[in-house]
């Protein structure tokens, strides 16, 4: 629309031009606006947008209105303001199965912890039980969450809670205490062309966090947190994940399971076309000693590495500062884990840990694997209770029985790729 105001050569055109001028000019007035487009706006609401006014009744006032409008409602946070917002409940079913809100302006999270003391959820903006929502917008929302840094609990920023055919896109998502973005119970979800970001030092600032979601897809996005770029949690499935710039951070993880004890499965993730630069990990596997259930039918493909320590890694060891973490004997079981075409620098020694549990991972493929160190020497690649495949993999992987080109013929989907680029098959 903004492209269309500035006209080329040509009377027409700028007959259109004024044409445009006018009708956009008439529309200023809100109620017009209001009445063609179903919109809500937070100003007409009572919401101020200064940066120290809370807005948050403003908020829950026109989603109120909006959840019970049929048809396809509009949340408009206009741009140029900035929202401050103590945690605020976004509580569905709405009457509409269509609900779109778009963000244009900035959304502030309080700058002291005292304001977040009604947050009953563990997150400031919670999206609960809404289908069909789409949340779309150059926005901004702003965690600030610097203070909650060094406390040892800490909560979410945005979270989307049992919210079916989501949508989420555009977006830009500042300094979380925590997880910036979470995906609990939802099944089915794209997110794209996101800004994550967060200072590298910042601790548990996820990118996105995803846990008994199903068929979600997320691409397209820049995420630098310092923490997990994206983590996909217990009891997910038919997670696809491309395009994403990633790092600094700590990679994209699956992961991690079995924490305490527990069951927990996660299956069919296609990590593609990724890059992991300057990361503390890069395709990550993590599961804690004593847990059960699985991971399985993992891809992490045409992979981009800068710089990235321990780019592949599995560790069935996973103990972030846990009790108890030794002398069990179960552990999540990782199997059908393939990784191919992954290139590029670690910024570390290691290449390749594989570190799993006497139940052994079982057909673990690598095939077109090429890491140098950063500094360009040689990587190592370390591995214990391994079972798979390997070819034209450097480093070598000592547990994996090298096959050559024959893994060729069973990934079968490698016909695109150029053939070794170095003398191992
Ligand atoms: C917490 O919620 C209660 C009830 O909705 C409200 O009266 C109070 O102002 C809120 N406190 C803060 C700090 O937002
Ligand atoms: C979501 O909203 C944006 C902005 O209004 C729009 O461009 C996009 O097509 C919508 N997506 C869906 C699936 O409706
Ligand atoms: C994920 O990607 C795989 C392989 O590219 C495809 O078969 C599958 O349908 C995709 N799943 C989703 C949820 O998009
Ligand atoms: C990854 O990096 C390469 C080289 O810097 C770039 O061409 C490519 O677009 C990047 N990929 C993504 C997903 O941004
Ligand atoms: C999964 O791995 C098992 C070995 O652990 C193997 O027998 C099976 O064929 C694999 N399935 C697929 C689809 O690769
Ligand atoms: C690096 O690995 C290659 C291939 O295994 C070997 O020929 C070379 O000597 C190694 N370089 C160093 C510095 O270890």
């Amino acid at each position: 629309m903004e492209k269309m105001l500035f006209p080329k050569e040509g009377g027409g055109e700028l007959l259109t031009f004024a044409l445009i001028l006018s009708i956009s000019s008439t529309c200023l007035c809100r109620g017009l606006v209001e009445d063609t487009s179903g919109g809500f706006n937070v100003l007409d609401y009572g919401a101020v947008g200064d940066g120290q006014t809370d807005d948050s009744q403003a908020f829950s006032k026109a989603w109120t209105a909006l959840c019970q409008t049929k048809g396809t409602p509009q949340l408009i946070v206009p741009s140029g303001k900035k929202f401050l917002l103590m945690p605020v409940m976004f509580q569905g079913p709405c009457q509409s199965n269509s609900v779109q809100v778009q963000i244009l302006g900035t959304m502030l999270a309080p700058n002291s912890m005292d304001g977040w003391r009604n947050c009953s959820t563990n997150c400031w903006l919670r999206f609960s039980g809404v289908s069909n929502l789409n949340v779309s917008g150059s926005g901004t929302i702003d965690g600030r969450g610097s203070t909650w840094w060094n406390q040892v609990y800490n909560d979410q920023a945005l979270q989307f809670n049992h919210c079916n055919n989501l949508q989420l896109s555009g977006l830009t998502h500042l300094n979380s205490p925590k997880n910036h973005i979470s995906l609990t119970a939802c099944n089915g979800a794209s997110l794209s062309y996101l800004h994550i970001s967060a200072p590298a030092s910042s601790p548990n600032t996820d990118g996105i966090d995803i846990s008994s979601s199903t068929n979600i897809n997320i691409h397209d996005s820049d995420i630098a947190t310092g923490d997990d770029c994206i983590a996909i949690n217990g009891n997910s499935a038919h997670i696809n994940i491309t395009g994403i710039n990633c790092g600094p951070g700590h990679g994209i993880s699956v992961g991690s399971l079995g924490r305490n004890g527990a069951h927990e499965t996660v299956e069919y993730v296609y990590v593609q076309h990724c890059n992991f630069t300057q990361t503390q990990n890069g395709a990550r596997i993590k599961t804690w000693p004593g847990g059960s259930g699985y991971a399985r039918y993992i891809y992490f493909q045409h992979i981009q590495l800068q710089q990235a320590s321990n780019p592949i890694i599995i560790d069935q060891f996973y103990c972030d500062g846990g009790q108890g973490c030794t002398g069990k004997s179960s552990a999540v079981k990782v199997s059908n884990v393939t990784y191919m075409d992954i290139k590029g620098t670690s910024g570390n020694q290691q290449g390749i840990i594989f570190n799993c549990d006497q139940e052994v991972c079982t057909n673990i493929i690598m095939d077109h694997i090429n890491i140098r160190s950063s500094n360009g020497g040689n990587v190592s690649a370390t591995c214990k209770n391994v079972k798979g495949q390997s070819s034209c993999t450097t480093p070598e992987v000592p547990c994996l029985s090298n096959l050559g080109a024959l893994i060729l013929v069973i990934a079968n989907k490698i016909s695109s790729l150029n053939p070794c680029p170095y003398p191992i098959c």
